[in-house]
């Protein structure tokens, strides 16, 4: 008794825990299943799931109740169910028109009616308004977000309560702001801010406070942080941005930005970090990585913790997708080496920790568990 009082059985830093990812291909016709060990520290292939498409599964994106893959592959959305086992069966597409088939991007609602919204990635074309059944399975598109001819959204992100849609217009340099009644399905443009000439923003994300949006600006290789009206929906740029390369560099048109995500922190948190990464245009030379503290109470970026090389370019992809079971963990996936990573945020360093090469250029990646 007395011995156990002194010596508790649980140690609270071990999670020793495996956790599952899917990760999506920009070709071939295989989805892969993968684990990640917390305490042993590696990644494993354990499953090549077939996918129903032969032109890869470029964007995959899961429901939030965790039932359903989205897949975005050329000319389709297309509705995955999550077997017991983590296996994929495929249920439903929804086809898109030939102008507009670069299926590129996916966000699906957290809330009822759980409405996905699903963005071709070429001039002038809308992000589709998708219905789920019961299942969370993608029935029909039952309306659009229009942009104009110059525009060419490639990334979306929906507010905290599903009512406002914000679109990177990475072609038609821009930002724009739609408002999304769930009851009525209806959706209209609220705004659109133009970005400064060279920025070219890709894709962007809300605060879970709804008080920020960040933005990823693929051409100019930064982060830039735009306040939102929680009221409104609209946003004003602060005029504040953060470069993804190390001061000095004169060659940013040799890098590529993509991706920013917040860390996932517990139910109730407000979340510790803001995850970015740029890419290199030539295989061989690494692109960057980097994390934002965050304040508890107002979100906004407190002060750029790391800026570090990726192990590679990145090729096409070099998207960080944070953990679900801490805030100090993010996967990588790197299309111009085959390999996806497990990195550790330490403070003001980070760090690979677990390593994974794969046959084929892996796209984005998203944690089961
Ligand atoms: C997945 O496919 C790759 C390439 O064909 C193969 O090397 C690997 O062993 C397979 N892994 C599993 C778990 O089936
Ligand atoms: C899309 O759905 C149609 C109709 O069910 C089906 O014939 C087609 O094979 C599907 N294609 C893909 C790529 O999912
Ligand atoms: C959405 O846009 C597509 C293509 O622009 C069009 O074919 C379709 O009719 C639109 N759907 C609705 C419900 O507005
Ligand atoms: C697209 O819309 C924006 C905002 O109204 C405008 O500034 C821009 O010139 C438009 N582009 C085209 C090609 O119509
Ligand atoms: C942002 O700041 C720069 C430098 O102070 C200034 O030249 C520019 O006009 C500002 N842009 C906006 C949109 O406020
Ligand atoms: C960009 O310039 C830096 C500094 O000169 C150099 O180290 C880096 O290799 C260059 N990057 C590419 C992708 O060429």
């Amino acid at each position: 008794m007395l011995l156990r009082n002194l010596f508790p059985l649980v140690i609270a830093s071990a999670l020793a825990e495996v956790h599952h990812l899917f990760s999506g291909f920009f070709s071939g016709s295989t989805i892969a299943g993968i684990e990640f060990d917390d305490a042993a520290l590696s990644l494993t292939l354990v499953k090549n799931i077939s996918s129903s498409s032969d032109d890869g599964s470029k964007w995959i994106s899961l429901d939030a109740r965790k039932a359903n893959l989205y897949v975005g592959t050329t000319g389709y959305f297309q509705s995955y169910e999550i077997t017991d086992d983590l296996d994929l069966t495929y249920e439903s597409n929804v086809s898109l028109s030939s102008d507009c088939s670069n299926a590129n991007f996916i966000t699906a609602s957290s809330k009822s009616p759980f409405t996905v919204f699903g963005t071709p990635y070429s001039g002038g074309c809308s992000t589709l308004a998708i219905s789920v059944d019961d299942s969370g399975t993608l029935q029909e598109t039952f309306a659009n977000a229009t942009y104009n001819s110059s525009a060419g959204v490639h990334g979306t992100a929906l507010s905290p309560g599903n009512d406002f849609l914000y679109s990177a217009d990475d072609m038609g340099n821009a930002v724009w702001v739609h408002s999304y009644d769930r009851q009525s399905g209806e959706i209209q443009e609220v705004q659109y801010l133009a970005a400064a000439t060279g920025s070219n923003p890709r894709h962007l994300t809300v605060h879970p406070n709804g008080k920020w949006v960040y933005v990823v600006y693929e051409e100019g290789n930064s982060i830039a942080t735009y306040k939102r009206d929680t009221g409104t929906g609209k946003l004003k740029f602060q005029n504040e941005t953060y470069s993804l390369l190390p001061s000095g560099f004169t060659n940013s048109s040799s890098y590529w930005a993509d991706e920013v995500l917040f860390s996932i922190p517990a139910e109730g948190s407000s979340p510790k970090y803001l995850i970015a990464a740029t890419r290199s245009r030539t295989t061989g030379i690494s692109g960057y990585v980097s994390a934002f503290s965050l304040a508890t109470e107002s979100g906004g970026i407190e002060e750029q913790l790391f800026l570090l090389p990726t192990t590679n370019s990145g090729g096409s992809a070099n998207a960080v997708s944070p953990a679900l079971f801490s805030e100090n963990y993010f996967a990588i996936t790197d299309s111009g080496s085959n390999f996806i990573e497990v990195w550790t945020i330490d403070g003001k360093d980070a760090s690979v920790i677990a390593h994974l090469n794969l046959e084929n250029g892996p796209a984005n990646a998203v944690w089961y568990s």
